[in-house]
Formats: structure tokens, C-alpha cells, sequence
């Protein structure tokens, strides 16, 4: 490991309304840093590839796979994490709807409806079916999850 891959970096953000200063190394990725130094840990690490989706959080408001975002780039934005939703309407619905079994999928699926709802709050059926193609569910048939989701946007 050469010098510059162990040198640290200050880099602040704001998490769920709370301004946070660290220092990551420039190759930490956000999953990382959310889970390991700040320790909010509901936002799960999973394929780390961008494909299963259970690291998605918001950064200015947009949902983010933060396994693919480097802790570095995050520098001065507004992150929200499954940690900073209290009582959502799409919260409520997973739980009307019996949205998930084991729940290693759902802050992600949450926190990227969350997202659905800030860009496109009158998506209709079928941009809600191609936008949760973004996050895997290995428990449920994903029907209880469309449903859930499907409440908030009627
Ligand atoms: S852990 Fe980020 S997409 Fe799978
Ligand atoms: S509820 Fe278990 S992975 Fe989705």
C-alpha cells in the first residue's frame, strides 16, 4: 500500500440533519463510512456492485447506491439514511402490506421510494414497477412489495 492509499482525508456532510466531520481514506466508499465510522448501520451492504440495491440512500435528496459512491464525493452534501425516516407514509404502507420477511432489503427499497416520491411524485404503475427493478428482495414474491408501494402513489 503506497502512502497516498493510507492518507487521510476531511470530508464533512450532513446525515440526516446532523453535520458530521471525518476523516475516510480517498478509496472508502459511503457504505463504509455510514456503517463503520458513523454508525448508522439500517442502510445494509449487500453485493457492494450496484446491483442488489439494500445500500440505497439519499444524497440531496436523490436515491444513491453508496456502494458505488466514494466517501470523498460526498463531501458537503445533505445524506439521508433509512435512520432519518420516521413514520413515512411508505413505512407504513410496508407494514400494512407485510412488505418483507427477514428485512435485509427493506431500508433499501424504502429509502428509494422515498426517492420516487421526491422525483417523480405522480409515477404511475408501470415507473414504479421499473423502478424498484433497482433493488432485490430474496424473501417475498416482491407483490406485497409493489402493493405497499403502489399505496403511497394512489
Ligand atoms: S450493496 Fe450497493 S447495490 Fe448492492
Ligand atoms: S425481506 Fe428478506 S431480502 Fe427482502
Amino acid at each position: 500500500m503506497s502512502s497516498r492509499d493510507s492518507a487521510m482525508y476531511p470530508v464533512e456532510f450532513k446525515v440526516n440533519g446532523e453535520k458530521r466531520a471525518i476523516r475516510v481514506r480517498a478509496a472508502d466508499i459511503l457504505i463504509h463510512t455510514l456503517r463503520n465510522t458513523i454508525g448508522l448501520t439500517g442502510s445494509k451492504s449487500g453485493c457492494e456492485n450496484g446491483d442488489c440495491g439494500t445500500c440505497t440512500i439519499l444524497v440531496e435528496g436523490l436515491p444513491i447506491k453508496s456502494c458505488l459512491m466514494l466517501t470523498v464525493e460526498a463531501d458537503g452534501k445533505q445524506i439521508t439514511t433509512i435512520e432519518g425516516l420516521t413514520n413515512s407514509p411508505i413505512q407504513n404502507a410496508f407494514v400494512q402490506n407485510q412488505a418483507f420477511q427477514c428485512g435485509y432489503c427493506t431500508p433499501g427499497f424504502i429509502v428509494n421510494c422515498v426517492g420516487l416520491q421526491n422525483m417523480l411524485p405522480h409515477a404511475d404503475e408501470e415507473t414504479i414497477r421499473v423502478w424498484l427493478e433497482s433493488n432485490i428482495c430474496r424473501c417475498t414474491s416482491y407483490e406485497e412489495i409493489h402493493n405497499a408501494v403502489k399505496d403511497v402513489f394512489r
